[in-house]
């Protein structure tokens, strides 16, 4: 059984390395020919931490490669695992297009039964479409199905997500596919939940929209918090210790960014109201969420009193740790705002300048990007800290003090312990804590 990865971004990448990782025969593919090109030479053109290596090893073993003739690839495999983008449209709705071009592209080129399956993001009932386009446009008389395998890996920490996975969704309405997509995820077998289509489409928008729902109800606590003398870390440990409620996601901070949670909350919305359902819960979660930027310039104005001519280092530029992915990340529009106000900003990030760059060019003494949190607080009126990268809770302060103008932070991700800080001499601002 030959296996298929149309699109390979951030999902599709690893996809093809781990399901080559499990033994299968893989073929990746994508319409941008310098990933593939980059691929084929065992380079990852993301940064995501132990991807590459996987990489490289799986290309020597054989059974992975990667080619940008979509054709070739689809005409090759048994089982196609679309994983392109699906992103938010103005009105919050998924953007389809990727995968009805996709769909199209099958068509033309089924020459033989193939699976395909939905590994990217998708409303329900999409199966549905992809079906209707592939049977309108196929130019053979050739049987396939269509399936639902939602990826629940995260940035960060993907390689391993998918190859120690909490759970495997299995979305079909044949036996036929169903007994092919068990046996590709055989290892997993213990782990694996099959459903119809609709469900396991459903899976994966509701647990996404839940676990934003989590953030914005701890960072809505948070905001409580500041306002008592109750520290919102101790809260989130308190309550974590109850299996009911748990203690992931119960971070409060700047909210949640990426390429997945604001769209997919947006896009769940979308797919309820068209269908008469009152969604004004995620819509909540979702104002509460765009609020955390405000407050925390806010937050910045009230120890700066004035943003203009103000030297501000910015510490962390990606969406979280462990990546170079800045889709939707808090930093953007943190940054906008500042250089609205006025403010010279030293940006540092250690993996996701590059990418921030082409979003904020370098533009001293305005925007000027450094290679170390050393550089950036240097004369500084102020530091930020945007992501919890370890890297920063590892920074000798003392020497951070030393060389700033004014000894202020404002912690957007509650890194330091605020007595510790304070000790230091510091004037420091956290979010949900004194
Ligand atoms: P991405 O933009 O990094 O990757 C998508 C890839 O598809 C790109 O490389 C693009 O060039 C390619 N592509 C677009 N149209 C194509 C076509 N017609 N033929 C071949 N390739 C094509 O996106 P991503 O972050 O990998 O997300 C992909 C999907 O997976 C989305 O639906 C997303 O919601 C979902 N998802 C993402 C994550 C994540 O952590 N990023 C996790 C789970 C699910
Ligand atoms: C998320 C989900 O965790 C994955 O299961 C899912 O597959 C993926 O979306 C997707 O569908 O794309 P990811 O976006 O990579 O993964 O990263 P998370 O670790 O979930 O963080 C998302 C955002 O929430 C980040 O901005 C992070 O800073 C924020 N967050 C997370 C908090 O503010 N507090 C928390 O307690 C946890």
């Amino acid at each position: 059984m030959k296996i298929g990865v149309i699109g390979t971004g951030y999902v599709g990448l690893v996809t093809a390395v781990c399901l080559a990782d499990l033994g299968h025969d893989v073929v990746g593919t994508d319409v941008v020919e310098d990933k593939i090109d980059k691929a084929s030479r065992g380079i990852s053109h993301i940064y995501e931490p132990g991807l590459e290596e996987l990489l490289k090893a799986n290309l020597k073993k054989g059974n992975l490669s990667f080619t940008a003739d979509l054709d070739k690839a689809i005409q090759s495999s048994d089982v196609l695992f679309v994983s392109v983008n699906t992103p938010q449209k103005e009105d919050g709705s998924a953007d389809m297009t990727f995968v009805e071009s996709v769909s199209r592209t099958i068509a033309d080129n089924l020459n033989d039964y193939k699976v395909v399956v939905e590994k990217s993001t998708v409303p329900v009932k999409t199966s549905m479409w992809i079906k209707k386009t592939i049977t309108s446009c196929k130019k053979k008389d050739v049987d396939f199905d269509v399936a639902s395998n939602p990826e629940f890996l995260r940035e960060g920490s993907a390689v391993s997500d998918f190859l120690n996975p909490d759970r495997i969704i299995i979305g079909v309405e044949t036996d036929k596919a169903r007994d092919i997509l068990v046996k590709i995820y055989e290892k997993f077998k213990d782990r694996i939940l099959v459903t119809n289509i609709d469900t396991a489409e459903i899976i994966k928008h509701a647990s996404n929209s839940y676990l934003a729902l989590k953030i914005s109800y701890i960072n809505l606590i948070a905001e409580l918090c500041e306002k008592t003398d109750a520290d919102v870390n101790q809260v989130a440990k308190g309550m974590g210790f109850d299996p009911r409620i748990g203690s992931q996601f119960l971070k409060a901070g700047l909210g949640y960014g990426g390429s997945c949670f604001p769209k997919d909350i947006r896009a769940l919305t979308k797919i309820g109201e068209d269908l008469g359902v009152n969604m004004n819960l995620l819509r909540e979660a979702d104002r509460v969420n765009l609020d955390r930027i405000d407050f925390f310039v806010e937050k910045t104005k009230k120890a700066l009193w004035i943003l203009k001519d103000k030297k501000v280092a910015v510490l962390g530029l990606a969406f979280k740790p462990e990546t170079d992915d800045i889709r939707e990340a808090s930093s953007i529009k943190i940054i906008k705002r500042l250089l609205d106000e006025g403010s010279y900003l030293r940006l540092y990030d250690p993996r996701a300048m590059e990418n921030m760059r082409k979003i904020f060019p370098e533009e001293p003494p305005q925007i000027s990007y450094v290679k170390s949190p050393y550089e950036a607080v240097k004369e500084a009126n102020a530091l930020l800290i945007i992501t919890e990268w370890d890297e920063f809770k590892e920074l000798d302060l003392k020497k951070i003090k030393e060389v700033m103008d004014n000894p202020i932070i404002i912690d957007g991700r509650n890194v330091y312990d605020p007595s510790e800080v304070r000790e230091l001499g510091f004037e420091y601002y956290s979010i949900g804590r004194q």
